[in-house]
């Protein structure tokens, strides 16, 4: 496996849109989890927009700073998921969002790159100054703990959001 993180640029244009097609329709279709709801907020056809808009800059609505990376195959040339990493907590993020929200492309689940991304997105942590990440998943949502526990999360207890049980693991950096 050689997978990095990058930033979004020009240069993805025509991939991110091929990539958020695909996700959408199984989110339609399977009802899948929608994390990281950044990379969907915004129209990926208007991509200056979309790229300009992708981080959260501005503070004044209650959302936290963050960083968005994509995860690069470095062979393939392809955009496998993406990271979301909310730069501190807030009263919401600490209870069940976390620092890390995450996702990876429906078509390349279950090959090991969401335990990847995760470790590669602690590294950004890092780099940010967070020494003790927070990241939570639903209590149904057997790939995403899995992906945290390899990563050593630790749970700290179990939730309830909108009806629904949320796991909250915390992984201390070195
Ligand atoms: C959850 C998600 C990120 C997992 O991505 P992934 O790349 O498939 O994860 P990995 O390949 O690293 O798998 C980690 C482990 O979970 C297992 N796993 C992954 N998906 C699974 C599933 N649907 N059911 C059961 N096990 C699963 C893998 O086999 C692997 O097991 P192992 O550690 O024993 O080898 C991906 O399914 C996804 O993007 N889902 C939609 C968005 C989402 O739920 N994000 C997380 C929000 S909290």
């Amino acid at each position: 496996m050689k997978v990095k993180l990058i930033k979004l640029t020009k240069e993805y244009e025509k991939q991110l849109g091929e990539m958020i097609d695909e996700w959408k329709l199984d989110q339609q279709v399977n009802h899948t989890d929608g994390s990281p709801w950044v990379i969907f907020k915004n129209d990926y056809r208007d991509f200056d927009y979309y790229l300009e808009h992708l981080e959260t800059k501005d503070t004044s609505q209650g959302f936290v700073p963050d960083s968005v990376f994509f995860l690069l195959d470095e062979e393939r040339n392809r955009l496998l998921g993406a990271v979301n990493i909310r730069h501190y907590l807030n009263e919401h993020l600490l209870k069940c969002g976390g620092h890390i929200g995450d996702g990876i492309r429906p078509s390349e689940r279950k090959k090991g790159y969401a335990t990847e991304m995760i470790r590669l997105a602690l590294l950004e942590c890092k780099k940010l100054g967070i020494d003790r990440v927070l990241i939570c998943c639903n209590s149904s949502n057997i790939g995403s703990r899995k992906s945290i526990l390899n990563n050593g999360g630790v749970l700290e207890n179990i939730v309830m959001d909108d009806g629904e049980p949320m796991e909250r693991y915390w992984i201390d950096i070195k």
